[in-house]
Parts: C-alpha cells; sequence; structure tokens
C-alpha cells in the first residue's frame, strides 16, 4: 500500500505499453501450452501414473490395512518389527500413511498386477516411490489406489516427500519385487 495517492488517479486508463502486453501474451501463451501439456505428460510420461480416488475414513483404512497385514504376513523386516506382507496376486493391497512410517512393508512379484491402496491417517504425506520416481500426494479422509505391475525385482524405497513436521526424514517405507 502506498503512503500517498498516486497523482493521477485515473492512472489504469493508459494505455498498456507495447512490451508489457507482449509479456502478458507470453506469460498466457506459456500457460495454454502448460495447460495441455498436463494431458501430454499424463499419456506419454513415465511419471504421471494413472490414479483414482475414493473417500474413506482413517479408521476404515486401517482395520483394511491391519486386515490384510495379519493375514499374509510372511516374516518381519529385520529388526524393526514392521510386518512384511505379500498378498495374493491381483488382489487388493493397502499402504498406509500416518506420523512417521508408511506401514507395512509389501513383497510383490514381478509381472503381477496389484492394486495398490495409499490413503493417510493423520496428515498429509508424499509418497514418493525410489527409484522409479512415481510421486503421489497422500491426504487423510481419501485413498488413492494405483494399478501396479512390478517390471523389476528389488528394492524400492518409498520416501515421504511432503514435509510433515519433526519426524519427515525418518518416514521411509519398503517394497520388495521378487520373483515368482
Ligand atoms: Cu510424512 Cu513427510
Amino acid at each position: 500500500m502506498a503512503i500517498h495517492s498516486p497523482e493521477d488517479r485515473l492512472w489504469w486508463k493508459q494505455p498498456l505499453h507495447r512490451v508489457e502486453i507482449v509479456w502478458i501474451s507470453i506469460a498466457f501463451l506459456w500457460g495454454l501450452l502448460m495447460f495441455f501439456a498436463m494431458i501430454y505428460w499424463h499419456a506419454a510420461g513415465d511419471q504421471n501414473v494413472s490414479s483414482e480416488a475414493y473417500k474413506i475414513t482413517p479408521e476404515r483404512f486401517s482395520a483394511l490395512t491391519e486386515a490384510m497385514a495379519k493375514k499374509y504376513k510372511v516374516r518381519e523386516e529385520g529388526e524393526t518389527g514392521v510386518p512384511v506382507v505379500k498378498p495374493p496376486a491381483g488382489s487388493d493391497v493397502y499402504m498406509l500413511a500416518r506420523l512417521w512410517e508408511w506401514w507395512p512393508v509389501l513383497e510383490l512379484k514381478k509381472g503381477e498386477s496389484y492394486r495398490l491402496h495409499l490413503s493417510s491417517l493423520d496428515w498429509q504425506h508424499g509418497f514418493s516411490l525410489q527409484p522409479e520416481n512415481i510421486n503421489l500426494q497422500i491426504h487423510p479422509g481419501y485413498e488413492m489406489i494405483v494399478t501396479v505391475t512390478p517390471t523389476r525385482t528389488g528394492t524400492y524405497s518409498v520416501i515421504c516427500n511432503e514435509f510433515c513436521g519433526i519426524g519427515h526424514h525418518t518416514m521411509v517405507g519398503r517394497i520388495h519385487v521378487v520373483d515368482k
């Protein structure tokens, strides 16, 4: 806010300078180009996955995840006490985000498809699958469902890439992909 009013109170009625209209046009056209690029990236990009989103309460999502973990637990991940869960191929698989972990650890088969459900029990978290670099925003109250078909065996990290407080940097999960 200016301390003094402009001398010419009708300043906005002055014609646009040529340079100004050129820059406004460039910005507008760039915005338009990027808008249509979003559609192109979705079809041709490797990082923008197709996902579905539905409403779900944290209590219900937690119950579904716990039930799956109990039914298909095969071992624990090292000394962490976190269960490694190996659900059947083609099934609905759940991974929850909470302060500050991705839970549980999943073991999936290479070449098989799964419906991966992701949701948060508390705050907003970021699901970042490394080293594939697939990124999704995970909110409480909504579940994201992604159909995944792992193509390479190995251990993948799930990093939280949305700042969620003091333990954010420790919020790391794991997905193992194994041969059939
Ligand atoms: Cu969860 Cu950062």
